[in-house]
């Protein structure tokens, strides 16, 4: 007895690649949606990062630039959106150097970028007491 006539088995192949694009598809819209957000990276970790990869010796240890080094760029609490943000470390053709995947990894780009969040944004100075003494 046939199990399967030419038709049935036509079908089956039909279907099985119907499966396969199917998973194929999610496969390729999960790389699109995680490329679209930035990553999660742990702002423990991107302390740590930020200090090993010398970012702190111009943009101070939370990020908040200096004149002297880094032209004053602040770097936290609100950094630029990821693309932005990855795109200029990576190719930086201005006073600061480029850092390339094989000195900075994602996942330390990633961490100092959680890290760089994670700085809570300076106080107005209008709301220090200390800083609002009359005499
Ligand atoms: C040698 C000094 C130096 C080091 C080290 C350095 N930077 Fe910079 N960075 C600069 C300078 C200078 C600029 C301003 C460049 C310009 O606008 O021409 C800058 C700009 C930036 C900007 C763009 C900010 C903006 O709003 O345009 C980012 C983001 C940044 N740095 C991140 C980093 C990170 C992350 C590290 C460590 C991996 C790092 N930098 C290490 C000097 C440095």
């Amino acid at each position: 007895m046939k199990l399967f006539t030419f038709r049935s088995r036509r079908r089956v192949v039909v279907a099985a690649i119907a499966v396969g694009l199917v998973l194929a598809s999610g496969i390729f819209a999960d790389g699109i949606l995680a490329g679209e957000m930035a990553p999660v990276g742990s702002a423990e970790r991107g302390r740590i990062a930020f200090v090993k990869h010398g970012c702190w010796q111009c943009h101070g240890f939370e990020g908040q630039g200096s004149i002297a080094t880094s032209n004053g760029k602040v770097i936290a609490a609100d950094p630029l959106p990821f693309e932005a943000f990855a795109s200029f470390v990576r190719n930086s053709n201005r006073s600061m150097p480029p850092y390339r995947e094989t000195v900075l990894s994602n996942g330390d780009l990633a961490d100092i970028y959680a890290f760089l969040q994670s700085i809570p944004a300076t106080r107005d100075y209008k709301n220090i007491p200390l800083l609002n003494r009359q005499g």
